[in-house]
């Protein structure tokens, strides 16, 4: 079986053994607190068997949704925000080419709406959408959330106008909770196709629900494989007890020790750019489910080489105030060759005959010894190839990781009662009734 695996080769002079012995109590005790369901938040924990339990139904409707779609359909618009379209950006633009476009036959290309309130975005897509056929899901937990609430209101307007009525509503599917909120009352009314987000599964936590495997299946991308690697991460999550067997208790573990020492910054990078978005919905879950009561790692993230070239002095030799944690990915998917050149004007003849990714592995290797001379420590996140079977791991590993790191935080890793602040300023400056004060 490939697997995600955590290396800490590079930790020597910053965790000791000692260490990693001394807070192993604690640490199976949040592990206990969160299998158990017996910690803050316990009504939020059914993403812990999502992949094990999903009804195959759910996954049988998603693959009869997108058989009829990809026909009619060059566009799919996910209006979401945080949660509720994240996961699914991560997992389709790591495995899609970097130079995907709509232009492409097959699937249709997955283009995003609802994360943002800014006129010109919404502006420049209403005009692409003119040009294309198109879909849409329309995904909301509470069904009230402002951004993805506003965004609805002009795709569907749009799409009513561009196909009438009864055929817009063939081509919208609606993804939220199975009661409560105003998208749920819409998609009843309307006679949407509509997906459940179960009641003890919250938005950063929702990539393996409908919230994420639409999206996901609507791009082409194989679901029963995303699966298949949470399920086999799940197993080795749930089962070990020990950390060395255990890479989600050892992530747990080493970060907070750092924190403990003062390391409350992390960053997470990574040497190919399809990775971006996994660290975007990273941050989100690690931010969301830690930053409370004045605590929490500080998430953050560089692409390198890319970021070398920009934040790199700071890691270098700024103030010591974070770890890092590299995602590594072993294989590429294909080959590209640096050719020879007679002239060598630009003194890169030395490369040639290396592949890409043995130079790109040495920028990594390079870096992380430079860092840890720096006195930054160093994890390393072993991928052995991006596809959606090591995603599906990748996504379980974090997600059961920070359900134990948030216990030993001592915070519910699965409320988020800041997000509400700005919220309420925001409806009061715009006049919603009921927030006058
Ligand atoms: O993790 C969370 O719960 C949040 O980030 C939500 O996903 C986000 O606020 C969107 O909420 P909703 O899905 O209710 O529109």
């Amino acid at each position: 079986m490939k697997s995600v695996q955590l290396y800490k080769e590079h930790l020597q002079q910053f965790v000791s053994a000692e260490e990693l012995a001394n807070i192993s109590e604690e640490l199976l005790k949040a592990k206990e607190t969160l299998v158990s369901g017996s910690g803050k938040g316990n009504d939020f924990l059914g993403w812990i068997d999502l992949p094990k339990e999903i009804s195959p139904d759910i996954i049988d409707n998603i693959k009869k949704d997108v058989a009829n779609l990809t026909p009619k359909a060059r566009l799919f618009v996910v209006i979401g925000i945080g949660g509720s379209y994240l996961g699914a950006r991560a997992v389709i633009e790591a495995l899609q080419s970097e130079f995907a476009s709509m232009e492409k036959g097959g699937h249709p290309f997955v283009i995003y709406a609802g994360h943002t309130l800014s006129e010109d975005y919404y502006h420049q897509l209403l005009r692409m959408l003119d040009n294309y056929d198109y879909a849409v899901a329309v995904i909301s937990k509470s069904g009230t959330t402002t951004e993805p609430a506003v965004a609805f209101r002009i795709i569907k307007n749009h799409l009513e106008k561009k196909y009438g009525k009864a055929n817009a509503s063939e081509r919208i599917i609606a993804i939220t909770d199975a009661h409560r909120g105003a998208l749920h009352t819409i998609a009843q009314q309307e006679g949407y196709h509509a997906y459940v987000i179960p009641d003890n599964v919250g938005g950063r936590f929702s990539v393996l629900t409908p919230v994420g495997l639409l999206p996901i299946a609507m791009a082409g991308y194989d679901i029963d494989k995303l699966l298949k690697g949470a399920c086999d991460m799940r197993d080795i999550c749930m089962n070990s007890n020990s950390v060395e067997d255990n890479p989600a208790l050892m992530y747990a573990a080493i970060r907070n020790i750092l924190y403990r020492k003062g390391r409350k910054v992390e960053i997470l990078e990574n040497f190919v750019p399809n990775l971006k978005y996994i660290s975007e919905w990273w941050k989100q879950l690690y931010g969301e489910s830690e930053g409370k009561e004045g605590k929490g790692i500080l998430p953050h993230s560089l692409s390198f080489t890319t970021d070398l070239h920009s934040m790199g002095q700071y890691v270098q030799e700024g103030e010591r105030l974070m770890f890092e944690t590299v995602l590594s990915v072993a294989q590429p998917h294909d080959k590209v060759e640096i050719p020879s050149d007679a002239q060598n004007l630009d003194g890169i003849n030395y490369l040639v005959g290396k592949s890409l990714t043995e130079i790109n592995h040495n920028a990594e290797l390079g870096t992380i010894l430079a860092h840890v001379d720096g006195g930054v420590p160093v994890l390393r996140i072993k991928i052995p190839s991006v596809d959606e079977y090591v995603l599906g791991q990748l996504i379980y590993f974090f997600e059961f990781a920070c359900g134990v790191s948030g216990y030993m935080l001592g915070v519910n890793p699965f409320d988020q009662p800041g997000v509400e602040a700005y919220k309420k300023n925001m409806f009061r400056l715009l006049g919603k009734p009921g927030y006058e004060k």
